[in-house]
């Protein structure tokens, strides 16, 4: 695997989940660029601790001021999900055109897209090939409805950058991230312990392929160093498949509480991925699902005694 050192990194979203830890390891060893509206100061002062130079903008105006045009790498995780189409038409796909513009130097992009691309297909594992869809088309999700069709988008906007101004660039579809930085298991583990019924799909396991902070970081050299031109398009998920039944069973089991599912039509299905194409271009995940879902539970809930 490749390493990140001395470069010159610009990252996008590194207010949100997912990046926030990227930005404040890679800052360590590199000159971190960091691009937000930074509508949480508090969070900009805690990346500024740690090193990373932070530049305030807005996607969607394509004002990318002081973020430096000579960057070596850019890693674009930032997602708009307002429920304005307009508005997020204008950060998610403009947005993604513009800063490539801006970044047109560089010698390498990492777009981050996610496998909520796929066109619902049942326990079908997603290969990048597979039919696209609006994944978000549920009632439960009427909460962001742009989401699945401007990440679609997006990936359109960034594949036409990396020909047109020849950026080598990879579009990695991410299933569903979690570790220290929280994710959608941390909301499941807090109704495991609140004794709250969980909610799954009717067709049962509504199976994933969670990938841990820990794979996510030291995967991201490599999928640096596999971006072309046209753009390379990859699953990016763990290599084991797992259901929300199974890791909130294990929840339940770590913490000692009974765990019951809610079966319904009204949330996500399944989105099971083929790691195939990942593995063949960076390698396998190394955190299995059953010690990254322990280690969130031992690092949000210090206090509790798991049992095994
Ligand atoms: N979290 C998941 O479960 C998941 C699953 C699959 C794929 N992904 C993908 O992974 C990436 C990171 O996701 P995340 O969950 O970490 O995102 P998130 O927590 O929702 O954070 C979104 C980030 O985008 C920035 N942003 C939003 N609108 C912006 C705008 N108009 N201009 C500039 N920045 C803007 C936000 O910063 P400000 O508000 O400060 O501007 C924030 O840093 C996204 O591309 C997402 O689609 C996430």
């Amino acid at each position: 695997m490749p390493d990140l050192v001395g470069q010159k990194i610009a990252i996008t979203g590194l207010t949100g989940q997912v990046a926030k830890p990227v930005a404040t390891a890679l800052a360590e060893r590199n000159d971190v660029f960091g691009l937000a509206r930074f509508s949480n100061p508090a969070v900009r002062a805690e990346l500024e601790a740690a090193g990373v130079r932070c530049v305030t903008a807005d996607l969607g105006g394509g004002d990318f001021g002081e973020l430096p045009a000579d960057i070596d790498y850019l890693i674009h995780m930032a997602v708009a999900k307002t429920m304005d189409w307009d508005a997020d038409m204008a950060a998610n796909v403009e947005g993604t055109g513009l800063l490539l513009h801006h970044c047109r130097q560089a010698k390498g992009v990492l777009h981050v897209s996610s496998t909520a691309v796929y066109h619902p297909d049942g326990h079908h594992r997603f290969a990048e090939t597979d039919p696209l869809g609006d994944n978000h088309r549920v009632p439960a999700m009427s909460w962001m409805p742009t989401y699945s069709i401007l990440k679609i988008a997006a990936e359109g906007a960034a594949r036409t950058a990396a020909r047109l101004f020849d950026i080598p660039t990879t579009i990695a579809r991410l299933n569903v991230p979690y570790g220290h930085s929280g994710g959608w298991p941390l909301f499941q583990l807090a109704q495991v312990l609140a004794d709250d019924p969980i909610a799954v799909h009717t067709d049962s396991p509504t199976l994933y392929n969670p990938i841990h902070d820990d794979d996510i970081l030291r995967m991201i050299p490599g999928l640096l160093d596999v971006a072309s031109t046209p753009a390379t398009v990859v699953n990016w998920a763990g290599v084991e498949e797992a259901g929300i039944e199974d890791w909130c069973g294990y929840f339940g089991q770590l913490t000692g509480h009974d765990v019951s599912f809610l079966p319904t039509d009204d949330v996500l299905e399944s989105v099971a991925v083929d790691t195939t194409r990942m593995v063949e271009l960076v390698g396998p995940t190394q955190v299995s699902w059953h010690d990254g879902m322990r280690r969130l539970v031992e690092h949000f809930h210090p206090d509790l005694a798991l049992r095994s």
